[in-house]
């Protein structure tokens, strides 16, 4: 009966161990889903009269390269991110957190239409939400 048991628990623990030697990044799908991600969100933006205007005379291009570079990091994919800061890039938006929960429901609709899992939702979005702080009232 120990023995069984022992067993059972070395077999949870095993188990245990293999689903966090994975990162985020690949649980998510890579960089394939993770761009996917991005270009869904990037479209949500394009369609929400609210945060578009925020982006009225942006390169688009250039945030889809750095946000993919952003969310590598974040989600353990080894990637260096080589954007400004989110002080800097959010400075004169006097970003709410009103429009920052909004942006975030836009990521939201962006990952339910790639399909991700919503524990593999709310594990990004806690990684991004460290970064609240820096681009809110800037
Ligand atoms: C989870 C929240 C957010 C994340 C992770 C995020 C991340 C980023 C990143 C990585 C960039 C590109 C930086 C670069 O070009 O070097 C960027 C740019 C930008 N973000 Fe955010 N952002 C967030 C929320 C918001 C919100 C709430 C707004 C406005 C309502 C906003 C408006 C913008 C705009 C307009 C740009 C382009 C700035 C430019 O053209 O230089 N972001 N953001």
């Amino acid at each position: 009966m120990v023995k069984l048991l022992t067993g059972i628990c070395t077999l949870l623990l095993l188990n245990g161990c293999a689903s966090h030697s994975q990162t985020l990044y690949s649980e998510l799908g890579g960089k394939q889903k993770v761009e996917e991600i991005v270009n869904n969100f990037v479209t949500e933006i394009e369609y929400d009269p609210v945060i578009l205007p925020y982006f009225e005379g942006s390169d688009i291009d250039r945030f889809r390269a750095k946000l993919e570079e952003q969310i590598c990091m974040v989600s353990g994919g080894g990637c260096s991110y080589t954007g400004d800061t989110m002080e800097q890039v959010h400075a004169g938006m006097n970003i709410t957190e009103t429009h920052f929960n909004h942006t975030v429901d836009l990521l939201i609709n962006a990952m339910d239409k790639s399909g991700v899992p919503h524990p593999l939702q709310n594990r990004l979005l806690a990684e991004l939400a460290k970064m609240r702080g820096q681009m809110l009232y800037r």
